[in-house]
């Protein structure tokens, strides 16, 4: 696996999915526009949400986005996480594709897995999928189990999840469907490698990516006009994976900014993560709510 650079994974995810005719949108400000359902922009698919929901029209089908991103409130709320977590911030970018009625599961399975084995080279035998195991309102995603079994996934890592992980909401109302999560073992013992690991406390398992088959509005859960995709890849966990980083804290986007926090604000080295974390954010998200 190369080391990339945070910089050069969000424009490695830009462009591939630029060479398969998605258009590159550029992020919105962090405020929502005209959306009295949400305060900040909470993940990549809140700017399409008039479109995933069949109300917009935009001149393409498929777009690729580096959305900058808050989750303190409402469905997605990190806020208590940062500080003990080491890889939640609330303020975040997340690479993402979308397909509005074009490509759906079969194609968006088809470029995750070329874009994390080939592009990203991640180790194929660190990697876990799951998929939705089915309730008495949305049926299991049998398709998209079967969809990365035929890129080579061995069955046994492809695993089965209720809604709490496997079907995704933007809040109350909006565009929601069954979606199928992307985990890489981060461990240095692949002999304690278990499937018990995925969606378990366990840190050595990290969630990188998320596709998102949006198929209901959630409210009425009545069918969308078309079947879309909306994919969420959190920038700074993954180059934490590339970077061989415990933490998100301690990969390219922050080393820096930690250290001088410590040498000459902070003057101390004493202080512990768990106090710098949020010291680190806040500045960070603050400038970017004025902007
Ligand atoms: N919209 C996909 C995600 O946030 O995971």
């Amino acid at each position: 696996m190369e080391k990339l650079s945070t910089a050069q994974i969000r424009e490695r995810y830009l462009a591939f999915f630029e060479r398969y005719g998605h258009t590159r949108v550029p992020s919105t400000s962090l405020v929502v526009a005209d959306d009295p359902t949400l305060l900040f922009v909470n993940s990549g698919m809140v700017p399409f949400k008039d479109v995933f929901l069949g109300v917009e029209k935009r001149p393409y089908t498929r777009a690729v986005t580096a959305q900058k991103c808050l989750r303190v409130s409402g469905k997605h709320n990190d806020l208590d996480e940062v500080g003990p977590s080491p890889r939640h911030q609330t303020f975040f970018e997340m690479l993402g594709n979308f397909s509005f009625g074009d490509y759906f599961k079969a194609g968006a399975i088809e470029m995750a897995w070329q874009l994390l084995t080939e592009e990203f080279k991640l180790p194929v035998e660190r990697l876990w999928l799951t998929v939705f195991e089915g309730d008495d309102e949305v049926p299991a995603d049998d398709e998209a189990a079967n969809l990365w079994i035929a890129q080579g996934v061995d069955p046994a890592r492809v695993l089965r999840f209720g809604r709490k992980d496997n079907l995704w909401v933007m809040g109350d109302s909006g565009p929601c469907g069954p979606n199928s999560e992307i985990t890489v073992y981060t461990g240095d013992d692949m002999s304690k490698m278990r499937a018990a690991g995925v969606n378990s406390d366990d840190p050595d398992y990290v969630e990188i990516w998320n596709n998102v088959f949006m198929q209901y509005e959630r409210a009425t859960m009545q069918k969308l006009p078309a079947q879309s995709v909306d994919t969420g890849m959190g920038l700074e966990r993954m180059a934490m994976v590339m970077q061989g980083v415990r933490s998100n804290y301690d990969t390219d986007a922050f080393v820096r900014i930690i250290a001088r926090i410590m040498a000459e604000l902070a003057a101390t080295s004493c202080i512990t993560g768990r106090s710098l974390r949020p010291i680190v954010l806040w500045p960070i998200t603050a400038a970017l709510l004025r902007s």
